[in-house]
């Protein structure tokens, strides 16, 4: 079942950067890619690093931790340690608001 939630206003996500929201006891980073907006699970497939203070390169987000790297896009592993993709989630911009799909 869709369940969509307000997480955010999109104004207060610049380009290029990340913003942490709690959902259901899940932590979400929703990144703001040259203007498109997505929710990946804020947790690294390595060693459980969390990804909110990593940089955001092109639509690459690069584990703080050791440097493993995903595709903000599509939650696939690019670079190791991580071998094995992350979770994203739907999303979608209404009227300015940031909706996710946790379900
Ligand atoms: S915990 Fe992310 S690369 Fe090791």
């Amino acid at each position: 079942m869709v369940n969509w939630i307000t997480v955010a206003d999109a104004v207060d996500i610049p380009t290029n950067s990340c913003h942490e929201v709690d959902i259901e006891n899940i932590s979400i980073l929703i990144v703001n890619v040259n203007g498109l907006f997505y929710a990946i699970e804020n947790l690294c497939t390595h060693d459980g690093g969390t990804l909110s203070d990593g940089n955001v390169e092109g639509d690459e987000i690069i584990c703080p931790r050791h440097g493993a790297r995903f595709c903000i896009k599509t939650g696939a592993v690019t670079a190791p340690p991580a071998y094995e993709d992350i979770k994203t989630f739907p999303l979608r911009v209404e009227n300015g608001k940031i909706l996710i799909d946790i379900d």
